[in-house]
């Protein structure tokens, strides 16, 4: 519920300014007040009335404007929030917040504004994934601004991929987190999860029996906790939470760089099955049976994401949590781990498939950490999720 909470809602010039519309509605069903400011692109896209209609509120939309700025000062105007929302945050938006210009009525309240911010990045697939919007969004991040998606998907452009912003409700579970002075508030936490797939030629890979539904539940139960999440996942069965920013990858050297490029975060939680090995020359073409033989498979051993991060002698996360699936000596296994790889905490599981785990809607887990070895009941993983939520909390505090 977001009932007495303030928003200042920045609409800029992008398709996906039609969303902000319902994200209007949807925030005042939560009882939230929204007051909107409306960019000179932004009116392109949706008109002045639709926007001040459905807020219920005087909208605004010049900087010079006489009889705005008796009546309410834009400084004011920037302070009266418990949150200021951009979305769509378009990437001419994003590049001036992030240069700090004050050009117009939005961008001088972002630089006026001493309340917190949260972007909807919404634009092209090429214009999100360009050098200048991927260092535009690591200096948003680093002045503490909280990003919610973009997800991948069709664009209005008829291209696909990351890019195209958030649903409504999505903002709105991200804006509750935010706002409901959760403990993880202001925290980056990344989350990896699902299994990777190796390629063996363009039709065959490699994989693991992991369905993501353990990481997914995590990232979730720390959105919950108001932790900025990037989960990073790859090909899982069970569709990525809402209210994080998704990043999908498919091979573990895909994995790695994806966790590189969402670094620095506050802490870390490696749930991803990441294959050990991959093909060393996955065939560009399609392998065919032959008179000569079996085709060799040649192997490489894949990058250890977890022990890189654990390891990392600048910039470590201040909490990195490993996990570890074995189907014998569990606890003698995972304590080794845990050491071999540096991290801080291995929560380990059974995966033998007489205990249903993998792919299952259970966990029976031990958290392994300085401490010793902790056994928690077998429990859903969502329990499971937020148990090790709360525990991480309580370790950044
Ligand atoms: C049809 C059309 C759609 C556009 N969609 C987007 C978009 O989704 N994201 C984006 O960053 N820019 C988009 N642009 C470009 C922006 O409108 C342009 O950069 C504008 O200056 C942004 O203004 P703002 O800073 O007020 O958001 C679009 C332009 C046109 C003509």
């Amino acid at each position: 519920m977001l009932a007495g909470k303030h928003i200042l809602l920045i609409i800029g010039g992008g398709i996906a300014a039609f969303k902000s519309l319902d994200l209007i509605r949807r925030l005042r069903e939560r009882g939230a007040t929204v007051t909107p400011v409306l960019t000179r692109a932004g009116e392109e896209f949706v008109t002045p009335l639709s926007v001040s209609a459905l807020a219920g509120q005087r909208l605004y939309r010049d900087l010079f404007d006489l009889g705005d700025e008796a009546e309410m000062g834009h400084i004011q105007l920037s302070r009266v929030a418990d949150l200021v929302v951009v979305a769509p945050a378009t990437a001419d938006l994003m590049a001036k917040m992030a240069g700090g210009l004050a050009n117009d009525l939005a961008s001088t309240l972002l630089l006026a504004t001493d309340t917190p911010v949260m972007i909807a990045p919404a634009m092209n697939v090429r214009m999100w994934e360009h050098a200048a919007t991927q260092r535009n969004l690591a200096t948003l991040r680093g002045d503490g601004i909280t990003v919610v998606g973009p997800n991948d998907g069709d664009m209005a452009c008829g291209e696909f991929g990351p890019g195209r912003m958030s649903e409504p409700l999505e903002i709105v579970a991200a804006i509750e987190a935010r706002l409901n002075d959760g403990p993880l508030n202001g925290r980056r936490i990344l989350v990896t999860s699902g299994p990777t797939h190796e390629p063996i030629d363009p039709v065959r890979y490699i994989a693991n029996r992991s369905s993501g539904a353990q990481g997914t539940a995590i990232a979730s139960a720390l959105a919950a906790l108001g932790a900025d999440v990037v989960f990073v996942t790859g090909p899982a069965d069970v569709p990525p939470p809402s209210g994080v920013q998704v990043v999908r990858v498919e091979t573990a050297l895909q994995m790695q760089e994806a966790v590189n490029a969402a670094l620095p975060v506050d802490a870390g939680v490696f749930a991803a099955a990441v294959a050990d090995w991959r093909v060393t020359s996955a065939s560009d073409r399609k392998l065919k049976k032959s008179k000569d033989g079996l085709p060799m498979l040649e192997f490489a051993e894949n990058p250890d994401i977890l022990k890189s991060v654990s390891q990392m002698t600048q910039g470590r996360p201040k909490l990195v949590v490993g996990f570890a699936a074995e189907t014998n000596d569990v606890i003698e296994n995972a304590t080794a781990k845990r050491l071999r790889k540096g991290c801080d905490w291995i929560v380990a599981n059974d995966v033998s498939p007489a205990t249903g785990i993998m792919g299952g809607g259970e966990n029976a887990v031990t958290l392994i950490s300085d401490d010793g070895a902790e056994d928690w009941p077998r429990m859903g993983k969502d329990q499971v999720a937020k148990q090790l939520a709360a525990r991480i909390a309580e370790a950044l505090k």
